[in-house]
């Protein structure tokens, strides 16, 4: 496969052609914050946290692909900025008490927020009261802590090869629904790969809370992107 050269945050990075940027900085040891990406699934470039500037335009580094001599931005402040509003908004718009939630120290929207430094609220909380599906015997589904990534749809159908989850409604509306009455009515598995995708804890399984103690957590040991960090020898 042929390369092609661009520049990131200054430095001249390698990539193949066709990578996304993402990918092609990863690679180069820089981490760039995402969510909705998720290792060689297809990108869905949903939740904008990847962000940069490529050529003076914001584009999702998930989705956007290399191109030779590329001016690309990924550590300015108006960047960093923007990512850490995302963040903060999700945050708003759903029911994210960690030290309550199961998924603490696993948690990636936890870990990006330490990695930004968010340490309370910046906007009004929603308080959501959407549908908690406890039916199946192993996983439930706590829709207000669904930040609506899609990785658990798309981890479904492309590595599980099932169709468990989809979309329904748009904008303020958008939920996630599962293709049956609820989840005890999918053949879903509590060792499916989509319940390890999700980044946070809305789909998790039952009855090994905790298992892990709070404070041996995989962000508990390091933060976020630190392994993508130490390629290059650079701190978290
Ligand atoms: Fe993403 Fe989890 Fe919501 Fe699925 S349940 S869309 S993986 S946050
Ligand atoms: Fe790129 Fe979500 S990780 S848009």
């Amino acid at each position: 496969m042929s390369t092609v050269q661009f520049v990131l945050d200054g430095q001249a990075i390698e990539a193949q052609d066709g990578q996304t940027i993402l990918k092609a900085a990863e690679a180069a040891g820089v981490y760039i914050p995402h969510l909705c990406a998720f290792k060689d699934l297809i990108p869905h470039g949903s939740c904008r946290v990847c962000s940069v500037r490529v050529n003076g335009r914001i584009q999702a580094a998930c989705v956007q692909t290399v191109t030779a001599g590329a001016v690309v931005e990924s550590e300015t402040p108006e960047i960093l900025e923007f990512r850490r509003n995302i963040i903060d908004m999700l945050f708003a718009e759903g029911n994210h008490f960690c030290m309550f939630c199961e998924k603490s120290g696993n948690c990636e929207l936890q870990a990006l927020a330490y990695r930004f430094g968010i340490t309370s609220p910046r906007y009004d909380y929603l308080n959501p009261d959407r549908d908690i599906d406890m039916s199946h015997p192993d996983v439930y589904l706590d829709r207000n802590r669904c930040i609506l990534c899609g990785r658990c749809v798309r981890v479904s159908q492309e590595v599980d090869h099932k169709t468990i989850f989809q979309f329904v409604g748009r904008g303020h509306e958008k939920r996630l629904q599962v293709n049956g009455t609820c989840l005890a009515d999918t053949e879903l598995s509590a060792t499916d790969e989509a319940v390890a995708a999700c980044p946070v804890g809305a789909l998790m399984p039952k009855r090994v809370g905790y298992a892990i103690p709070v404070g041996q957590r995989a962000f508990d040991a390091a933060p976020i992107g630190a392994d993508v960090d130490a390629r290059k020898g650079g701190a978290a």
